[in-house]
């Protein structure tokens, strides 16, 4: 980060950093209250376009729940990719059936503590709106995201030492957050953007809001690690509190990940958030569309796999557990006769059942028994398109 990279009102705003001698840290201006949209007013009408459509076909989809099932682990699996965490959604939902993470990728925790993390902030926000997006809420989402990880402070607690984004020193470093000791006045302010309120004519749409949470988040880095992953939560969380469903932006952030940086760069040292607002935009047209086309998609292999088995009862086994599928696509007996509830022989003759009709597949390990619908895995780990 170098003072010359700076705006110049920007370059007002660094300090030396104590334990560095001659670095520099920035201290960023508050959120701004309004921004300039000339230019990308198209783009954040496209977005607001997009959202809509979502909101009416997550209102009539026919088992909403199986499928944001889906949706969600396929966004922890994106978002942990960004940060280099691998593991696959194949991987993430065998651990879920299983408990056992023998033979499967180490990564598969951090993945799954993601999922819970996002489970607790929507229902959070579900009961209490944007009330429920303070402080205390990203901490409890960092808390869960590193429960039981190698973190090496303590999950939750925001960090006491300086640190940096990019360059193995400080003096390398792509760009250099607030020392410690400004977090909290600059957190507070993230904190009143995030349950806002729109006063007057001073209103500013969802998405701006939500793209400049982020980017403020991400400048302040407040933890040690994981900041990339806290921010990422934040916004469909925005969404929900707002009556939207949660949109997922991780697919599209990975897809471009070196503009996703550059823009945040852009932000950090020249302000320059109009460029930012429209990224994000188009963020949330690919995200919305995409997952409308997954779900569209799960729909119509559920449907296909209920012609397959028209042979059977309507209130088969076979067919309830074929249902599930699209928000359960690794299967495990018990599991089966768990979701069901039916014995075990039960469940097992099901699942047999879909296996003769090519619907599951057989398992690869004798250790974990875990039959797999593919179509629903390979669908899911299509990446997505970055325009
Ligand atoms: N100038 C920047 N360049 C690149 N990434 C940045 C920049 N500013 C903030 N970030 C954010 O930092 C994240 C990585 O921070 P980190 O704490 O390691 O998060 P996590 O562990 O979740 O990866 C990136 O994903 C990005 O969102
Ligand atoms: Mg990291």
């Amino acid at each position: 980060m170098n003072r010359q990279d700076l705006s110049p009102d920007r370059q007002k705003r660094l300090v030396p950093v104590e334990a560095h001698p001659g670095a520099l840290a920035l201290i960023p201006p508050p959120i701004p209250q309004e921004i300039s949209m000339r230019g990308v007013e198209r783009d954040t009408m496209a977005a607001h376009e997009a959202l809509s459509k979502a909101q009416s076909v997550a209102a009539h989809l026919p088992n909403p729940d199986l499928i944001t099932r889906t949706l969600s682990r396929r966004e922890a699996v994106q978002s942990s990719n960004i940060e280099g965490t691998q593991s696959e959604i194949g991987d993430v939902m065998e651990f879920e059936s299983t408990g056992d993470a023998e033979g499967l990728p180490a990564d598969v925790t951090i993945t799954l503590n993601y999922v819970k993390a996002l489970d607790t902030g929507l229902a959070e926000v579900r009961k209490h709106g944007a009330a429920a997006l303070n402080t205390s809420m990203i901490q409890t989402l960092h808390r869960e995201l590193m429960q039981g990880t190698d973190y090496r402070d303590v999950p939750g607690e925001f960090r006491q030492t300086q640190n940096w984004i990019g360059g193995l020193r400080i003096y390398d470093a792509r760009f250099v957050p607030p020392p410690p000791a400004y977090m909290a006045e600059l957190l507070a302010d993230l904190e009143r953007h995030l349950n806002y309120q729109p006063e007057g004519n001073a209103f500013l749409s969802i998405v701006a809001r939500m793209a400049m949470a982020h980017a403020q988040f991400e400048t302040i880095h407040p933890f040690r690690d994981g900041n990339g992953r806290v921010g990422r939560l934040l916004m469909p969380l925005m969404l929900a509190a707002e009556g939207y469903p949660p949109v997922y932006l991780a697919g599209f952030l990975k897809s471009n990940q070196r503009l996703y940086y550059d823009s945040l760069l852009n932000v950090q040292l020249q302000g320059k958030w109009t460029e930012w607002v429209s990224f994000l935009s188009q963020a949330v047209v690919v995200s919305c569309n995409e997952s409308i086309q997954i779900a569209n998609a799960l729909l119509a292999m559920r449907n296909a796999w209920e012609q397959k088995l028209s042979h059977t009862r309507r209130d088969s086994s076979s067919r309830k557990l074929a249902n599930l599928l699209i928000g359960y696509p690794v299967m495990t007996v018990n599991r089966a006769s768990e979701l069901l509830e039916v014995s075990f022989v039960a469940a097992n003759n099901a699942i047999r059942d879909l296996v003769n009709q090519g619907i599951l597949s057989e398992p690869q390990s004798a250790r974990n028994r875990v039959f797999v619908a593919r179509d629903v895995i390979d669908l899911l780990n299509q990446p997505t398109s970055n325009e």
